[in-house]
């Protein structure tokens, strides 16, 4: 087990100076009043330009976000340099589109929020200098973002969540089991030892060249095996789920997926088809992967529950599992997590899609 970060939390009496320098942060307007303070959060730390504006309560006044997936998509995967210059290109745009949104302007923003890591050390550039640039020019705090614990939090924008509790991240740059005992105070449980669910899917959906499937072109790999595997009999193939001894709760994707492959290349054989084409096969293929990812997701989940509930870590009867990340959205796995939680005795949360995936309100 490794503590990620945990900043101890210091509580004092305000003086009087600072109750005024505080009441003094409230921006008042003619005919414009904002009774919380406002921060502009500023997401680039993978494929994603992301800004939004929410305030002290929570609500969201404006957001805007540039996906790059269909570059990525036409590439077979990022490529940093490429990932690095559509921010470029588009981070004064979506910020600008943020604030409109918001109808507020820079100056009477309280702090600007953005992630400094995790992620593409290309992409998290362009964010941070952008941001430091903008702190610099209306004389603002800086907020500096941990891009997993925004994730971890973002449920508590739309449920009334206590800590501590359990959070699985599962997208295509993370993978991660952690106990959530504070706004920064995290105890990582589990994580994958070579890659994240999501970019094991879309490898596989390039290996079966899902691109070329007509109801498939415009979906990520994740979503195109989703789709297909509904298909598909996923009983036709029998993949095992990895790490069924490990007395842990970590994750690996990558053994699998070299097991996919060779399938997948021994199908090709016996279609006499050459790689690059389609498989009849691909829909059975497809179900059998998702059934396999979801297994051993849901097997990992649940050891962490149970060792946690063990332990103290989590309450007895109203422990709480949120699962968020790009792969959350999957509804397969979902169930398979719900089988998990109500044997347990658990809570299953899952922020809404559009909040599941890399965004700029998470960061604010
Ligand atoms: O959170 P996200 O937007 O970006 C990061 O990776 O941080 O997640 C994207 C990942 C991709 O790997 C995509 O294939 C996967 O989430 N994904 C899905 C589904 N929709 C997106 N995986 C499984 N089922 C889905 N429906
Ligand atoms: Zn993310």
């Amino acid at each position: 087990m490794l503590i990620l970060n945990k900043t101890a939390g210091v509580f004092f009496k305000p003086s009087r100076r600072k109750i005024y320098a505080f009441l003094g942060s409230f921006h008042f307007h003619p005919g414009k009043l904002f009774l919380h303070k406002l921060v502009l959060g500023i997401e680039t730390s993978c494929d994603d330009t992301a800004a939004a504006v929410v305030d002290e309560a929570g609500n969201v006044l404006g957001e805007a976000v540039h996906s790059q997936t269909e570059v990525h998509l036409k590439t077979g995967g990022i490529i940093p340099p490429v990932a690095q210059q559509l921010h470029r290109e588009n981070i004064q745009r979506i910020v600008q589109e943020a604030l409109s949104a918001s109808e507020v302007s820079p100056s009477e923003l309280s702090a600007v929020a953005t992630t400094i890591k995790p992620g593409l050390a290309l992409s998290l550039g362009v964010g941070l200098s952008f941001s430091l640039q903008l702190v610099d020019q209306f004389k603002k705090p800086f907020i500096p973002i941990h891009h997993m614990e925004a994730h971890a939090l973002t449920i508590r924008l739309t449920n009334k969540v206590e800590f501590p509790f359990l959070v699985l991240l599962i997208s295509g740059g993370h993978c991660l089991l952690a106990l959530v005992r504070g706004v920064s105070d995290f105890l990582l449980l589990g994580k994958s030892l070579d890659i994240a669910p999501g970019d094991m899917l879309d490898k596989v959906a390039r290996r079966l060249s899902l691109i070329k499937h007509p109801e498939c072109s415009t979906m990520s790999g994740g979503k195109a095996i989703e789709h297909l595997a509904k298909q598909g009999n996923r009983l036709h193939f029998d993949f095992q789920p990895p790490m069924q001894r490990a007395k842990n709760c970590d994750f690996s994707f990558s053994g699998l997926q070299h097991v996919i492959d060779k399938m997948i290349m021994q199908k090709e054989k016996e279609e006499g088809i050459e790689q690059g084409q389609v498989l009849s096969s691909a829909a059975d293929i497809a179900a059998a992967v998702q059934h396999t990812v979801a297994c051993h997701i849901a097997k990992r989940t649940h050891r962490a529950l149970l060792f946690c509930k063990q332990r103290g870590f989590l309450h007895q009867s109203n422990a709480v599992l949120v699962v968020s990340g790009g792969v959350a959205s999957n509804l397969y796995i979902r169930k398979a997590l719900e089988i998990v939680t109500n044997a347990t005795q658990c809570t299953l949360l899952c922020p809404p899609p559009r909040l599941c995936t890399d965004n700029g309100v998470m960061i604010a």
